[in-house]
């Protein structure tokens, strides 16, 4: 609901208000995010302070929070845009100017956002205010959106900044929101990681005077830095504590500033990274800045990850995927890598379809001279060679095994090595006079480019349309370099979202798995497109532990794809136990990646099992609520849980890394649970709500390394 009262906007969600208000001095000023307030005129007035050394007009704005902040005039914290005025100065005063409020949500234009009606059909009641600021002098309007759900915590804002002016302006940099908290010991929860070992949480403390640009410049949203922090008070915990979260609904290079001032107060802005960055607006012309979801909980990260979890799956994700269970696949990627014949992936489903499964995807090497990393990028015509009854025939074989068939394709690259490259070697993106960097061996295709795009989506159409194709994963194998001018970056990732709404919206029915070099690109814009994102080329069960432990804070397990693949691991030689592979991948989109007809018969029946409990559990992966229980990150342990909301259901995994006899195994005690209520697991056996909830269970670990134990219970009636 939202509520204008003598300029005091008040948005309130489930528990949440925000409240800004317009000063005496026609700054927009922001009041409060936190806990609901009631629905009335706020007795705490708003005051600008007068003490500062400098007063433009009487007054500073230098310790008051504001909703999107200017440089250089009142405030010389940094600023939530820049222009570059005449003259190169960028001294810039946005003053209220006009508001209204819509029903229904924000759209962007271009660019993914939340979506207005819930993929369930309940009405969630949306509600958008558009407040528009204005500096004449600088020429420019910016219009800020804020949406709220009364059925969520979550505000997600968004601004369009406008030229007002006769002459060109040049926009450096534009934050799409701003998050003012106040004087108190802060931490910043964050998710840095590399290659094979993305989201890996860290943690800090803030001080005065520091500043931190939480940022990734490499192209995609990227492997080294994910778009979603937290701001959380001291102490606060999984469970417990105010904590303030921001994610960027974008794709492309993002930052989120985080300063401390003098006085203690945190500033928080989100938005497109500035560096490089660079928008020249026409007299007339606007920019849309991306959507970024700020959200508020009162019971610690646990609390954020759940609010974003059930926002994404009802309100981001694609609604025809979002809340349903997803096949189990196998992927013959760590299986054969580029070396297959049409036989042996027959052959490999054969054995998967007798397992349970029920999907079988066709990995790199399927297309053009692709025999290897160095080659055929961009040639989507099939080889023959490999698959002699091309993609219908081979589809029409896995149908008829009774399963599904999907492919990989990564339609944003061009080997240099590639009939595409050969007759247009200017497509690929380049800065001139120089030779573009490649990196494993391919070049980036320049999608800002509309015969580009065209090429890309005509190509893809048409392979998707050779047989049937019920599942893609889309690839996205290295970072960008060259980009030819300021605002490049930007421009690619509206031409990315311009191809995969052409792509989904051609192809409703299939179901789109993001990928780039692993998890290189699990954003909120991604997750628009795919309900679902591979999550690291690196599939160690201990290592997932980690990678899917920190994904987890940010996003729904029903988005994380986990896939059980063969021992000595590919990427970093571990042998785990199958058992642990398949317990630690159930919290996410459960799949294999081996060769399952090269499995003995042990193995194989344990497959057909996991996959038989992976079947049974699924729904509450998709549907449940997420608890984190015990850190990979703090200690030899690590447990999660996924509990329906109605606390009917629950799935426990717990494990123990490495072996250890001198200190007693940790107990872990169940969250999200009816507390008066008796569970029963898959044995039959019983458990009393209260005593798995304040006294937990002692996990039965095998005496080894990487042992893990799951649990599946449900409440009897
Ligand atoms: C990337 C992906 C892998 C696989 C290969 C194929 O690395 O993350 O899963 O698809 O590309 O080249």
């Amino acid at each position: 609901m939202i509520t204008i009262n003598n300029k005091t906007i008040h948005l309130q969600g489930r528990d949440i208000s925000y409240v800004m208000t317009v000063g005496e001095h026609g700054d927009l000023l922001h009041y409060h995010f936190g806990k609901k307030l009631g629905d009335r005129e706020f007795s705490v007035p708003m005051s600008y302070n007068v003490w500062s050394a400098y007063a433009p007009e009487g007054y500073t704005l230098e310790n008051v929070p504001q909703e999107y902040p200017s440089y250089g005039y009142a405030d010389l914290r940094p600023g939530a845009y820049t222009v570059e005025n005449t003259g190169g100065n960028e001294v810039s005063q946005l003053k209220f100017k006009s508001v209204r409020t819509e029903r229904g949500a924000a759209e962007i234009k271009g660019m993914p956002c939340l979506r207005e009606s819930s993929c369930t059909g309940e009405d969630h009641g949306a509600e958008t205010v558009y407040v528009t600021l204005a500096d004449e002098a600088a020429g420019i309007e910016a219009e800020l959106a804020y949406t709220v759900f009364d059925r969520f915590n979550i505000i997600a804002r968004s601004v369009v900044i406008k030229n007002i002016s006769d002459k060109p302006v040049v926009l450096k940099s534009v934050y799409s929101a701003c998050l003012e908290l106040d004087a108190n010991e802060r931490d910043i929860i964050y998710l840095p990681g590399s290659w094979a070992g993305e989201r890996q949480p860290e943690r800090c403390r803030v001080h005065r005077g520091m500043k931190l640009d939480i940022s990734n410049e490499r192209g995609g949203s990227g492997h080294n830095m994910n778009p979603f922090v937290i701001a959380a008070e001291k102490g606060a915990d999984e469970e417990h504590g105010e904590a303030f979260s921001m994610s960027l609904v974008y794709s492309g290079n993002h930052s989120t500033l985080v300063s401390c001032a003098s006085d203690c107060t945190l500033r928080l802005m989100q938005g497109i990274n500035p560096r490089g960055f660079e928008s020249v607006l026409e007299p007339g012309e606007s920019f849309a800045a991306p959507q970024s979801i700020i959200c508020y909980s009162q019971n610690g990260f646990g609390g954020i990850s759940r609010e974003l979890s059930r926002l994404y799956r009802e309100h981001l994700c694609p609604p025809q995927y979002s809340m349903k269970e997803r096949p189990i696949l196998i992927n013959n990627w760590e299986a054969t890598y580029f070396d297959f014949t049409e036989d042996k992936l027959v052959e490999i489903a054969e054995k998967a379809k007798e397992a349970g499964m029920e999907l079988f995807v066709m990995d790199d090497g399927w297309f053009g001279a692709r025999n290897n990393d160095d080659k055929g990028l961009g040639d989507w015509t099939v080889t023959r060679k490999k698959l002699p009854s091309g993609l219908k025939g081979l589809s029409e074989r896995i149908n008829k095994l009774g399963m599904k068939f999907g492919l990989w394709i990564e339609p944003e690259m061009v080997n240099p090595d590639s009939e595409l490259y050969r007759a247009h070697p200017d497509w690929a993106i380049h800065v001139s006079g120089r030779k573009p960097a490649e990196s494993r061996q391919q070049l980036i295709l320049d999608i800002t480019k509309p015969e580009v795009r065209e090429y890309i989506i005509e190509s893809i159409k048409k392979v998707l349309s050779e047989g049937n194709i019920e599942y893609v994963k889309w690839d996205m194998n290295r970072p960008m370099t060259d980009m030819p001018y300021p605002g490049y970056n930007h421009r690619y990732t509206l031409g990315l979202y311009e191809i995969a709404d052409a792509l989904t919206k051609a192809f409703p029915n299939i179901l789109f798995e993001g990928c780039a070099g692993g998890g290189g690109r699990f954003d909120p814009g991604m997750l628009y497109y795919y309900p679902q994102i591979w999550a690291s080329d690196n599939s160690d069960a201990v290592a997932r532990l980690k990678i899917q432990y920190g994904t987890s804070m940010g996003y729904p397990v029903s988005a994380i794809s986990a896939h059980v693949t063969a021992v000595p691991n590919h990427q970093n030689g571990r042998v785990t136990p199958l058992k642990t592979r398949a317990d630690v991948a159930f919290a996410g989109v459960f799949g294999y990646e081996l060769d399952i007809t090269k499995m003995d018969d042990e193995g194989f029946e344990m497959i057909k099992r996991q996959v038989e409990f992976a079947k049974r559990t699924r729904k509450l992966m998709l549907e449940g609520d997420f608890y984190r229980l015990q850190s990979p990150f703090e200690s030899n342990y690590c447990a999660w849980e996924a509990a329906s909301q109605d606390g009917r259901e629950v799935f426990l995994m717990c494990c123990k890394i490495l072996s250890d006899n001198g200190i007693a195994d940790r107990r872990v005690r169940l969250l999200g649970i009816d507390e008066g209520a008796v569970y029963k697991d898959d044995e039959g056996k019983l458990y009393y709500g209260d005593e798995l909830a304040n006294r937990g269970i002692m996990p039965e670990y095998e005496k080894r390394d990487f042992a893990a134990v799951i649990m599946h219970l449900t409440k009897c009636e």
